[in-house]
């Protein structure tokens, strides 16, 4: 018995197991290579080869370079961070522009318009980004695009290095003595909540640090800043880089963005 040689095709047990595991793999191959890829829509009505080709992964066409599309994201314009002492000139520039047409509405020491936003000692580059969308479309506003259609870059750069100079905004709102501010809003301020993702705001807004363009929040009235945070949530105001306050938003029940534009109505 041990004298039998195993790998010999008078074995029949060599013979049986060899021969199904090669009938296994040819089945296997058939299917794998040609019945399916000729079931499969994807493939459409290729060549037999093409479709083998195909099914072995190999690419129906090569990839020369051009064939990638060039979807454009939101296109958002930042000033260079070099621009953070403007100069004077630059300053009385703005100052120049403003004093004619922007003060009646945006004031000087603070808002004068519950529904325009305050914008002394507000970030260079999120007036000037703001600017800039209103320019393009990119933020809509029938009143801001008529008022800055026609206005340079250099008149744009101008009119933030000057409100940037201003003495920041007191707060708009006052909450009556004794009164708090309400721990909602303390805490998504503070700590966000990151069950829902909200980031906590004063991560970027600037009370503990800070994201490009994104503006100093303080001063603002509480009409302002609920209808803003309502226009991220449904999708109307969508200006933000990467979405980033649409996110927060979208999260966001009306009552605590009614707290949170209090809370911030009353900051400075
Ligand atoms: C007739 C009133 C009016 C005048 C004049 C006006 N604005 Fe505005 N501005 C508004 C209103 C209202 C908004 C808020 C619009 C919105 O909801 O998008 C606004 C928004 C802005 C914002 C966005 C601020 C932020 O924090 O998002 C900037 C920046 C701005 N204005 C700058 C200017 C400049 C610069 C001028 C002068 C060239 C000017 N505005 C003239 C009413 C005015
Ligand atoms: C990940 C960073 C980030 C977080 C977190 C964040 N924001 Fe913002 N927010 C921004 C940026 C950036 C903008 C400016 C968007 C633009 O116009 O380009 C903005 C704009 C706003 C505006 C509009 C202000 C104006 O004058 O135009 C309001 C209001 C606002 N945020 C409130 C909040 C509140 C309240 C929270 C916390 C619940 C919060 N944000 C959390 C980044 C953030």
């Amino acid at each position: 018995m041990n004298d039998e040689r195993l790998f010999t095709l008078r074995n029949p047990w060599f013979v049986w197991s060899v021969g199904g595991t090669l009938g296994i793999a040819i089945v296997a191959i058939l299917i794998g290579f040609i019945w399916l890829p000729s079931a499969s829509s994807a493939f459409g009505d290729r060549s037999l080869w093409a479709r083998i080709c195909g099914a072995a992964g190999v690419p129906s066409s090569w990839y020369s370079g051009s064939s990638v599309s060039h979807v454009p994201s939101e296109v958002v314009v930042l000033p260079p961070s070099g621009r953070v002492h403007p100069a004077a000139d630059a300053i009385g520039r703005g100052a120049t522009i403003a004093t004619q047409h922007c003060s009646m509405c945006h004031g000087v020491l603070g808002t004068v318009q519950v529904t325009a936003p305050a914008l002394a000692g507000q970030y260079t580059d999120a007036v000037y980004k703001e600017l800039r969308d209103y320019q393009s479309g990119q933020r809509e506003s029938a009143v801001m695009q008529a008022i800055i259609a026609a206005r340079s870059d250099q008149d744009l750069h101008d009119l933030a290095a000057y409100y940037a100079s201003l003495a920041r905004a007191p707060a708009a709102e006052k909450t009556p003595a004794g009164v708090g501010p309400d721990a909602t809003a303390v805490r998504l301020a503070m700590q966000g909540d990151p069950q829902r993702n909200i980031a906590p705001c004063a991560a970027c807004h600037g009370e503990l640090d800070r994201k490009g363009a994104a503006p100093w929040l303080g001063g603002q009235s509480s009409q302002y800043l609920a209808a803003q945070l309502r226009a991220f949530a449904s999708g109307e105001r969508h200006n933000d880089i990467n979405e980033q306050m649409r996110n927060v938003a979208r999260q966001m029940t009306p009552e605590e963005i009614d707290s949170l534009a209090k809370y911030y109505a009353a900051m400075q």
